[in-house]
């Protein structure tokens, strides 16, 4: 059965009758195949003649140069009068045609002027039928849709179309593409198109196709508008599927209502009702699934938010779009450990609302109930999050079972100081016991600081000093700051605090409850481009501090997209230069061992590649440990190479080339080889490098390989299982 669609067709203006009379006269008269009057998918507009600049030198390949991204239209190529931006005026004409078939169909975007951006059809001179863009404002879409008109009236007679642009300020261009003469009414465009959902199931299975139109669903429970998404609906047959969980809405009727769709997408009647997430037979086994870092069910993650422990359980929140495999509709995603290594998936708890999308953030555990959110002694979880509206803004939500989440009705927290304030890290700081709030300002100039704010309930914050990169303001603290404090060598009378940005680049120095004061500033921390917006836990029941980044690896053709990184556990050193931050994997994961070879390493001192001989492994953790001299020593994991220079101190992991010390004249290096990535660890912690990697199913090639001599201590190799097999 047909679910029941609803909407309004906003290009049907005729009404109901001349509806009934077209549809009867279609009946009645013969239909022949379609004409196309032009495709627009050569190099040259061929014997349509421009005049002016702004049609260019022919179609044009999508989006032009300044322009925002042009999308509907078919195949390659488009006519785009944006040709040198909105400032050229010209037109482009076609030859004389024959009117043969009942409608002209075409799609067309850009401005909306009813003279000055629009294409006609002309009879004998005359405008006979006129259609624009959609856009008369700032914002808009550079969408193209579908639309036709009727020309059955002119059937028989010489027609001429002509495209306009005669406009020059905003949205002074227009877009057209593929014009054809059609007997079959072409589809119309169905305006705040509609299903409604009687709920009886856990989630509505929504259907969605990479790259298709993003549409705005707005999610309505009785009539009352909850949430809206930007969703890549499939009009025909979905890539995916993704879900939307409406189980708090049990009895109660769910609309689904669309802002635009063309009247024969499949979208909305594709929808279903269900208990089990659509395609979810295979959860955790998809080719691509990374099998020990943290990936959600469907959809986008970036970086790890609220990380903490609370009640028994590591919480893992996340920056999610459960609707995208790209970035998107930032909802709060949950999941919960009890051991680092195996997650367990929620669902959201923090979804976009008036105050916008929810973007990144921390939580604490309120053990003195301080913002009085706790309920019958027990203390809150609080998160502390960017609502980034306009204005954006710092918001806080709570709960005391760990599971469900409330929103502080005085939100928000914080106002907007700039545009660009984000990201807010919380941590308790005990000498002064008040609360301390680093959050990323940028100022004017693109200038990258981090506020400190203090406060003594989480809901009032006072700014108390600003961060602005240390002496040399070396400005690189971008985006979500994280900050903790750590003893020197486990020495608790030697502590120092660390200030780290999104890239991992940190400053090392003191602080006095409101002021950082850095000794050293910009030092380098994972290296490469992976790792990113990592955090740490906060009150992690044995006092260490663990941090998990965002490893920006992509997981092409599943649905969902992206990883965490393992949790790797931080520690200050000494150096020559002074402490330095050192991370390690975290000892829990050694729960995934599931063989462990000691290898008697192969000869070495050849050409070619020695293979580690009755290992077949797809999940790999390699530990090393050797005395190099001046040699080059390359492992191969899985396609992947990872290689250490003795004499230049260098490690590469798959072409990612880092400074690496020997200590004293030994390099202890330890990879972790998943399905979508590889974690190397050099120096005992010092040099860290996660890159993305794809193994290629079938490869399980393992091996060595040196030209001088290599002293080893020991090579270990370890099978893993997956984290998700229990
Ligand atoms: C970093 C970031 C944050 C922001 C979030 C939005 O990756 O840009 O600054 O809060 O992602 O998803």
């Amino acid at each position: 059965m047909k679910p029941p669609i609803r909407g309004n067709h906003p290009t049907i203006v005729a009404g109901f009758l001349a509806l009934l009379f077209l549809g009867t006269t279609a009946l009645l008269a013969q239909t022949g195949p379609d004409l196309i009057i032009a495709d627009f998918e050569s190099p040259t507009y061929g014997d349509w003649r421009t005049t002016g600049e702004a049609f260019g030198p022919g179609p044009a390949r999508g989006t032009l140069p300044g322009q925002m991204v042009v999308s509907g239209f078919k195949g390659e190529r488009l006519v785009n009068s944006f040709y040198n931006g909105d400032g050229t005026t010209g037109t482009l004409t076609s030859p004389p045609f024959k009117i043969e078939r009942k409608f002209i169909g075409f799609l067309i975007g850009g401005g909306k002027n009813a003279e000055r951006t629009c294409m006609n059809l002309l009879i004998a001179g005359r405008i006979v039928r006129t259609a624009t863009g959609p856009n008369d404002k700032p914002g808009g879409s550079e969408e193209l849709a579908p639309e036709f008109w009727d020309v059955s009236e002119f059937a028989g007679q010489a027609a001429v179309i002509q495209i306009v642009d005669r406009a020059t300020g905003g949205w002074g261009h227009i877009n057209v593409d593929h014009i054809v003469q059609t007997d079959r009414k072409p589809p119309g465009w169905l305006a705040n198109a509609q299903r409604d959902f009687k709920i009886e199931k856990r989630y509505l299975n929504l259907p969605i196709k990479n790259g298709a139109n993003k549409r705005k669903v707005t999610t309505m429970v009785d009539g009352r508008a909850q949430v809206k998404n930007d969703i890549e609906l499939a009009d025909g047959e979905p890539e995916w599927w993704a879900f939307m969980d409406v189980s708090e809405w049990r009895g109660q009727t769910v609309t689904l209502q669309v802002d635009k769709l063309p009247e024969d997408s499949k979208a909305l009647s594709a929808v279903e009702q269900s208990d089990t997430i659509k395609g979810g037979e295979n959860l955790y086994r998809e080719t691509l699934r990374p099998q020990f870092h943290f990936s959600s069910r469907r959809g986008w993650l970036n970086d790890p938010n609220g990380l903490s422990f609370y009640d028994g359980e590591y919480h893992l929140f996340y920056q999610h779009n459960p609707y995208g495999w790209g970035w998107g509709n930032m909802h709060w995603g949950h999941a919960v450990s009890r051991d680092l290594v195996h997650w367990r998936e929620l669902g959201d708890v923090l979804a976009p609302d008036d105050f916008g999308p929810m973007f990144s953030g921390s939580a604490v555990v309120d053990w003195h109930n301080t913002s009085g959110l706790g309920k019958d002694g027990r203390p809150p979880l609080v998160l502390i999050y960017t609502a980034a509206g306009d204005p954006t803004v710092q918001c806080i939500a709570s709960s005391t079972d760990g599971r469900h989440f409330t929103k502080y009705p005085g939100n928000p927290v914080l106002k907007q100081i700039t545009g660009g304030n984000r990201d807010p890290k919380v941590i308790w700081h005990e000498p002064t016991r008040h609360w301390v709030m680093v959050l990323y300002v940028a100022l004017p100039g693109n200038q990258h600081t981090v506020h400190f704010f203090t406060s003594p309930n989480l809901r009032q914050w006072t700014l108390a000093s600003i961060f602005e990169g240390g002496k040399d303001r070396n400005n690189f603290l971008y985006e979500c700051p994280d900050f903790f404090e750590l003893p020197v060598d486990g020495d608790r009378a030697r502590m120092k605090w660390v200030l780290i940005g999104a890239n991992d680049e940190h400053a090392i120095g003191s602080f006095d409850g409101t002021t950082f004061t850095a000794e050293a500033t910009k030092l380098p921390g994972q290296r490469g481009r992976t790792f990113y917006a990592a955090q740490t836990f906060s009150d992690e029941p044995q006092g260490r501090r663990i941090q998990i980044g965002w490893l920006r690896a992509d997981s092409p053709g599943m649905p969902f997209n992206q990883c965490m990184s393992i949790p790797r556990e931080l520690r200050l050193v000494s150096t020559a230069d002074g402490p330095r931050l050192a991370s390690l994997p975290v000892k829990e994961l050694e729960s995934l061992r599931t063989k462990s070879h000691r290898v008697a390493p192969p000869p070495l001192q050849s050409e070619s590649t020695s293979p580690i001989p009755d290992i077949k492994a797809e999940l790999i953790e390699l530990r090393a440990e050797f005395e190099p001299g001046d040699a080059e020593i390359t492992f191969n994991l899985r396609g992947a190479r990872i290689s250490y220079h003795g004499r230049h101190q260098e490690l590469d992991v798959n072409g990612v080339r880092v400074s690496a010390p020997l200590l004293g004249n030994r390099q202890r290096i330890i990879v972790y080889s998943d399905r979508t990535t590889l974690e190397a660890f050099a120096s005992d912690g010092l040099v860290g490098v996660p890159v993305a990697f794809v193994t290629s199913a079938d490869d399980f090639s393992l091996g060595l390989n040196s030209r001088d001599p290599v002293t080893f201590r020991s090579l270990e190799v370890y099978e893993l299982k997956s984290a998700w097999a229990e």
